[in-house]
């Protein structure tokens, strides 16, 4: 794998532990101004400290996130339908790659709708994309199984999962599901779970600390952290499953005691 490819997978996924911890707050991109997103900043700054990586929009960047921060930036590159739209599911490429580097990001995320009416253009657009990362050695997040109407079971997951790694993803973004292993062993790529829809707390660790033990590489998770009671909280008992193998006992005693 050539160096810089190497090292910006490195930076995101901690060699020492096999694992990251990405705080996604993309969701501005097709759901405006998602609860505890209202001003970016200020929830995202306390928090920066105990993520591995920040997933966001290039214009969430430029407006919220100081430049003085080392936090690895995954930069959300799809987009073009809002939660509006019945067609939501059709994403296109929304920043390029130049954009990428200017902004001197460690990932670029492009959401697949494998099995939606757009499948077909979204992944096309994802190869593209994939084309033009590699060549300047920057890795790509496939995110898979957003969408309402979809089943989202094993069979489903470890088929999208499989398509984006076979079509070049780096790293493959998906949803725990019942028979998670079937994910994991057919994609050949780190897999890591989106946290979906605010769940009580106790169940997110629970469904953090499920993924990982199966092997998932970790979280890409938002609304559970950021739309928890207490996020700082959240974070770090997240954290403490997904880097120091806590079991959930005790990240949600952490998490209490924090809170
Ligand atoms: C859907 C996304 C999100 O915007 C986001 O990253 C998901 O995070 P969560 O489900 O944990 O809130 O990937 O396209």
């Amino acid at each position: 794998m050539d160096w810089g490819m190497a090292n910006r997978i490195n930076r995101i996924i901690r060699p020492d532990t096999g694992r990251t911890l990405m705080f996604a707050v993309d969701h501005g991109y097709f759901m405006g101004p998602t609860t505890g997103l209202e001003k970016l900043d200020e929830t995202v700054t306390p928090l920066l400290p105990y993520a591995d990586s920040l997933m966001l929009t290039r214009g969430a960047l430029r407006y919220y996130v100081s430049p003085k921060i080392d936090t690895p930036i995954i930069l959300r590159v799809s987009g073009g339908t809002s939660i509006l739209n019945k067609q939501m599911l059709h994403e296109g490429i929304v920043a390029g790659i130049e954009d990428a580097i200017r902004l001197n990001v460690a990932a670029v995320a492009f959401s697949i709708m494998v099995g939606a009416d757009y499948e077909r253009d979204t992944l096309l657009a994802f190869t593209e994309v994939i084309d033009m990362a590699e060549r300047y050695g920057i890795p790509t997040l496939a995110v898979t199984a957003v969408g309402k109407e979809l089943v989202r079971d094993a069979k489903y997951l470890s088929l999208a999962s499989r398509i984006a790694a076979e079509l070049g993803a780096r790293i493959v973004k998906t949803y725990f599901c019942d028979g998670f292993e079937q994910v994991i062993q057919s994609c050949p790529v780190p897999v890591v779970i989106a946290g979906g829809k605010k769940i009580p707390e106790r169940e997110a660790l629970e469904m953090a600390y499920q993924a990982v033990q199966t092997g998932a590489s970790g979280v890409d998770m938002g609304r559970n952290i950021f739309q928890a009671d207490s996020p700082i909280a959240m974070v770090q008992a997240v954290r403490s499953i997904v880097q120091d193998d806590s079991n959930v006992d005790k990240a949600f005693q952490l998490y209490n005691d924090l809170k």
